[in-house]
């Protein structure tokens, strides 16, 4: 009987748990992007600021690329990205989504559907969209905006 009851208990436990899990809200997607990392690269200043998110740059993208093999990138601008998806849209996007280094792509197809839904009307939440951020350069062709090198300097047959 003790057992019974204790595994109804345990139950309702999860239950509950799965309906707060099952929610969409701009605060998940606040969450969501924070412990995804996305601020780190897609937001200007989020690193020196030691953590803070200022409304004004968050999820605007950075104007300082990534150089390596696969050429140079810049984490784009989520506002304009998320403004060229419904929300119904966004969720079969981001499953597909593959992009060049170092944007951990493979990683955001582990979200959920509550998480990328949550992630787009969080984005959207963030207001204007801002501009663009500069354009991916090829291997071997000079970039016309700042850039860190994200090369080993010890990399073998360098
Ligand atoms: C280590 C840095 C880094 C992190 C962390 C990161 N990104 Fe990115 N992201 C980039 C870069 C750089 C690009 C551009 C890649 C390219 O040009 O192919 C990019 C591209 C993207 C794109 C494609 C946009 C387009 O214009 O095609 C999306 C969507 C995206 N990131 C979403 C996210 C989300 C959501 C998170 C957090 C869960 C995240 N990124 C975390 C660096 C990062």
């Amino acid at each position: 009987m003790l057992r019974t009851t204790l595994a109804v208990l345990a139950l309702s436990a999860a239950g509950a748990a799965y309906a707060q899990d099952a929610e969409v809200s701009v605060a998940k997607g606040e969450r969501i992007s924070r412990i995804g990392g996305c601020h780190d690269c897609h937001t200007a200043g989020f690193n020196e600021a030691g953590g803070t998110i200022d409304p004004a740059t968050a999820l605007k993208g950075s104007p300082v690329g990534f150089q390596g093999p696969w050429g140079t990138t810049y984490a784009s601008n989520l506002r304009m990205k998320a403004r060229e998806h419904t929300e119904d849209d966004f969720v079969a996007y981001i499953a597909a989504l593959e992009t060049r280094p170092p944007m951990p792509w493979f990683n955001l197809h582990y979200l959920d559907e509550t998480e990328v839904r949550s992630l787009h009307q969080y984005i959207i939440s963030l207001g204007e969209p801002g501009e663009p951020t500069p354009a991916y350069v090829p291997p071997g062709q000079p970039p016309q905006s700042p850039f860190i090198v994200f090369a080993p300097p010890t990399m073998p047959g360098s």
